[in-house]
């Protein structure tokens, strides 16, 4: 394959790649620039590393791209934001499609402003039979409120009668959570120096390998991910049993 800048074995990697695209903010200050400016730069390294994952053929990549703490943000950077969520769906996804891309998003929308949601539910449709890589947007998600909304919908399933509490184990609890259709990640990346997980899939990464890189977001490239995948397939991944 060509433009390896790693060894990377390509027959191990990582099945599926979560990112904590964090830092735009802090890139753009360094720039002397509005902080949107960062999250336009950011957009750019989104088409880099979609496209670089179907290329080493990753199945899924998670993209944490809001959080239900985000809200918390001046309203003019949250607009900035869901706009530029819009404008990217607009004009990727024939490409996305074309590269049989599956998108799908984690996290609930129905709070996100009504152009996203529409632009969010056209790209779903037109790829929902594309059997490439699975790119899950997570939008006003949040590890936390997603373990509460299937809490809430095992208890229903209780009362009324369609489940058992015997029936309740680790597969029954994930198969209601918003990531049910996405196996757990093996590689959660965070980009910007930050070593938190930020309210990001709590339940899923029990057994990921975390990689922290201090480039900001707009920065990371194809070279930057080949690094993270050589460095996780560096280690020993023992899940508690002995090697
Ligand atoms: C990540 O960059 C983008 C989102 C959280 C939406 P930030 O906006 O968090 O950038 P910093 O962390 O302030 O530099
Ligand atoms: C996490 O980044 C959320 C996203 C990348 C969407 P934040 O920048 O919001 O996280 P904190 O506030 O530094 O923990
Ligand atoms: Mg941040």
């Amino acid at each position: 394959m060509e433009n390896l800048f790693y060894d990377i074995d390509l027959e191990k990697v990582p099945k599926h790649i979560a990112i904590i695209m964090d830092g735009n903010g802090r890139w753009a200050k360094s720039k002397m620039m509005p902080r949107t400016f960062g999250h336009k730069a950011g957009v750019e390294t989104i088409r880099k590393v979609v496209k670089e994952c179907s290329r080493l053929g990753v199945g899924y990549l998670t993209l944490y791209a809001f959080s239900t703490e985000n809200w918390k943000r001046p309203k003019e950077e949250v607009s900035a934001l869901m706009t530029l969520l819009v404008s990217y769906l607009r004009k990727e996804l024939d490409e996305l499609h074309k590269n049989n891309v599956k998108i799908l998003t984690i996290g609930d929308i129905t709070k996100l402003p009504e152009p996203c949601v529409i632009e969010l539910n056209k790209s779903i449709e037109k790829t929902k039979d594309n059997d490439g890589l699975v790119l899950s947007l997570a939008l006003n998600y949040g590890g936390r409120a997603d373990i509460i909304e299937s809490i809430k919908s095992i208890a229903l399933d209780v009362r009324d009668e369609r489940l058992n509490i015997s029936d309740i184990d680790e597969d029954l609890f994930s198969s209601y959570l918003s990531t049910k259709s996405i196996i757990d990640p093996d590689l959660v990346i965070r980009t910007s120096g930050e070593q938190r997980l930020s309210n990001f899939l709590l339940w899923e990464v029990a057994y990921s390998e975390f990689y922290y890189t201090d480039i900001h977001w707009p920065d990371f490239d194809e070279k930057e991910l080949q690094k993270s995948i050589y460095s996780y397939q560096k280690r020993d991944r023992r899940f508690g049993g002995i090697k």
